[in-house]
């Protein structure tokens, strides 16, 4: 077929022809939506899953939701390893306040609030040349320099400017596992302040299944204050339907059988699906897809994943590093213990610990429970063992 016209989308965040199998969430997030300017309680929520389950795709659909609604500002953020929080939210943040600013109806409350920012910016010791808008002196806000004390008052006088328009704010964040621990902590208690408040802000998050290791009392917060819904691989149907409309939409039809070989090779994870349409659509010649094209193309899509999906994951990681996961690999099961791996390996489980939090940081494991560790690549043990060191 017209590789021009190859509507499959096998790449980090990029819209599938169609997005399957997420009804139940874009209904959650309709309802989320809607209550927020009302100043109507909603949970934060943080999505949790895989490498390649849609993730990325399901926040953008969510920001293009409440870019539609027009009366919710979304702040979007991507976290990424070794940059502040307070870095990562102030260029954002001052984009939005400018949005409300511009927003109908009388407002001084945003002026209060960019003055907020600005206090924040010195504490961080990032600059604007110009914040955009003339501020009166410094308020005394948000200026600690701690970032749980400052993150509430600036969040809240954002909240506040938003509420006095009949606004909402959501905090859309990505890769949520690159922040640490303590800076979790600090957005925790800073929509547990929103809640009590009933100020119109909340964040929904997505991210690796490890949340931040958080203790205390951050951590009793975050697990009221906040659902985690796991985005996970499509059921059968949603998986066949990923695979066979974009070809229908072309006129183009996929029998029953080939269509269960995708969904069975791919273990119904999106990004697999979306390789296996993408070649498929490549490769044939004639309609309908057979079972026999499915066949046909599998060497192809396995070279595809291997060199695009699994193996750039693996060249950042030092060789003792590559020898964790291949033990890994040797075992069966989603959730290895950590005494196995020591003692296949020949050493200690605790001289193994380094290595563990360094692949853990690194996003490439996580810890299902204690004393376990699972890859967060699906398949990725199948990459292993095609691919011994
Ligand atoms: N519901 C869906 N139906 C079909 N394909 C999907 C669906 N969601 C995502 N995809 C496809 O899956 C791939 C991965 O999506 P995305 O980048 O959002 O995953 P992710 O969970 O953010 O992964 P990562 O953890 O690596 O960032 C993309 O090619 C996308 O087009
Ligand atoms: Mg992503």
């Amino acid at each position: 077929m017209d590789k021009i016209a190859n509507p499959f989308s096998p790449n980090a965040g990029s819209r599938p022809p169609e997005l399957a199998g997420r009804d139940s969430a874009f209904e959650d997030i309709r309802v989320f939506l809607g209550r927020l300017p009302l100043r109507r309680s909603v949970q934060s929520i943080l999505y949790t899953g895989l490498r390649g389950v849609g993730k990325t795709v399901l926040l953008n659909e969510i920001l293009h939701m409440a870019e539609a609604r027009g009366d919710v500002l979304p702040i979007y953020l991507e976290a990424s390893e070794n940059r502040p929080l307070g870095e990562m939210l102030a260029s954002p943040l001052r984009m939005a306040l400018l949005k409300i600013n511009r927003a109908k109806g009388t407002g001084e409350k945003v002026r209060r609030s960019l003055a907020a920012l600005r206090n924040f910016l010195g504490t961080i010791k990032v600059k604007f040349g110009d914040i955009g808008i003339e501020l009166e002196p410094a308020t005394g806000v948000a200026d600690s320099g701690d970032l749980q004390f400052d993150l509430i008052e600036l969040l809240s006088a954002v909240a506040e400017a938003a509420a006095e328009k009949s606004m909402g704010v959501v905090l859309l964040m990505d890769e949520v596992q690159y922040v640490s621990a303590g800076e979790f902590g600090a957005l925790v208690m800073a929509m547990h302040r929103m809640q009590q408040r009933a100020l119109p802000l909340a964040m929904i998050g997505a991210g690796l299944p490890i949340l931040p290791g958080l203790a205390g009392e951050a951590k009793s917060y975050a697990e009221r204050l906040f659902t985690y819904p796991v985005v996970g691989a499509l059921s059968r149907e949603a998986s066949v339907l990923a695979i066979r409309r974009p070809f229908e939409d072309a006129g183009i039809h996929i029998t029953d059988e080939a269509a269960e070989i995708v969904f069975r090779r791919s273990g119904g994870y999106p990004y697999f699906i979306q390789e296996w349409g993408y070649q498929l659509w490549n490769f044939i010649e004639r309609e309908p897809i057979t079972g026999n094209d499915v066949k046909m193309v599998d060497g192809i899509v396995t070279e595809q994943l291997d060199g695009n999906f699994f193996r750039v994951r693996m060249e950042r990681l030092t060789p003792s590093e590559k020898s964790f996961l291949q033990t890994m690999a040797s075992f069966d099961g989603p959730d290895i213990r950590m005494s196995d791996i020591a003692t296949r390996l020949g050493i200690s489980q605790k001289a193994l610990g380094p290595r563990r939090s360094a692949l853990i940081k690194r996003g490439m494991v996580y810890s299902p429970s204690h004393g376990l560790v699972a890859f967060t690549v699906p398949l990725f043990n199948e990459f292993l063992r095609r691919n011994p060191a």
